[in-house]
């Protein structure tokens, strides 16, 4: 407790012991103390101070597909906070041969204090933190990735200041990171433009939720196939990749699908002058955005990837600690 007051941090009490399965399940207040929690843990962590409030626990990670953000920056921020992250690649776990996933919540709930899970469905995971007595974290699944959206605001917020009120463009697939991305502005007061080629807009359920929130903050969620009016006067232009992991077989007519759905020189010429590119990673150069904006002097995507480390530090002090 010394710690934490001498650095004046506050986890976020209303979510101790909860789930972050999607954004959609916090507050916009919630979420606003996140992100003020992650940039005071940048800061401090910077300054080799980070408070180790998670001594002696255990975060267990549970794999289905590939990572490279995802699994470092949940280990290193979990030694970084004092505790332990346990790497686990499902296929090696006895749910790969098909122990139910109820069993696995139960029993993995008695070793370890969260799990942070990677999964392909979203309804399993759900399933595994109705099981779990402990804080189960989505990682990414086929719906969402609020981690990300989590470092993504963080990142245009140590920028550009104030949230509220800006404009931000995804271009591309309706896909994980666009629900989670579209959420997580919604809260914040934002204006979100996707611009999606027919038949892959985001989920229309979901989208009427993050449109219910942006009622309520004042921001606003417009989807469109035209990715220029989308573009138009963004303050952050965000992409995705055209295939998502385990896609694969479609890559071939994606890549005709989405051909029009580039991030270019052109498109952003419509954007803010000072605008920032965003990207998930990892990248496709010359697919879903050329060299010239990805690697030029608008792209924050190092340290949109950083921030990983530090919004998933606030995330897991606030729910575990
Ligand atoms: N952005 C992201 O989640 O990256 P990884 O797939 O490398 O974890
Ligand atoms: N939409 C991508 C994000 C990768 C971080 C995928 O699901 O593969």
């Amino acid at each position: 407790m010394k710690l934490l007051e001498e650095v004046q941090l506050k986890p976020v009490e209303s979510l101790k012991g909860k789930d972050l399965l999607t954004l959609l399940d916090y507050t916009s207040k919630e979420v606003q103390d996140l992100l003020e929690l992650a940039t005071q843990l940048k800061t401090i962590t910077k300054q080799g101070k980070c408070p180790r409030l998670l001594e002696g626990k255990t975060l267990g990670m549970i794999f289905e597909k590939s990572s490279t953000r995802t699994r470092v920056s949940f280990e290193v921020g979990m030694q970084q906070l004092g505790g332990y992250g346990m790497y686990m690649n499902a296929r090696d776990m006895q749910i790969g041969r098909g122990e139910p996933i109820s069993d696995t919540g139960k029993v993995l709930s008695g070793y370890l204090d969260g799990i942070m899970i990677r999964a392909n469905s979203h309804e399993m995971v759900k399933e595994l933190a109705e099981h779990a007595t402990i804080p189960v974290i989505n990682g990414l699944t086929d719906l969402f990735h609020p981690c990300q959206a989590l470092a993504d605001l963080e990142t245009i917020a140590e920028n550009k200041g104030e949230l509220k009120g800006l404009k931000v463009a995804y271009i591309g697939d309706g896909n994980n990171v666009a629900h989670s991305l579209v959420i997580a502005c919604a809260h914040m007061g934002m204006h979100v433009a996707v611009a999606s080629p027919e038949g892959y807009a985001c989920d229309a359920n979901i989208m009427a939720k993050a449109k219910a929130i942006a009622e309520a903050t004042g921001g606003s969620v417009t989807l469109t196939t035209d990715p220029i009016a989308a573009v138009k006067d963004a303050d952050a232009v965000y992409a995705d990749v055209w295939t998502s992991m385990g896609q694969e077989e479609e890559t071939q007519q994606r890549l005709i699908d989405f051909k029009d759905y580039q991030i270019n020189d052109e498109l952003v010429a419509h954007a803010k002058s000072d605008y920032m590119f965003l990207h998930c990673l990892p990248a496709h150069r010359e697919e879903e955005v050329t060299s010239s904006v990805i690697d030029g002097p608008n792209s924050y995507i190092y340290e949109q990837a950083e921030n990983r480390l530090h919004a998933q530090k606030a995330v897991l002090v606030s729910l575990l600690a």
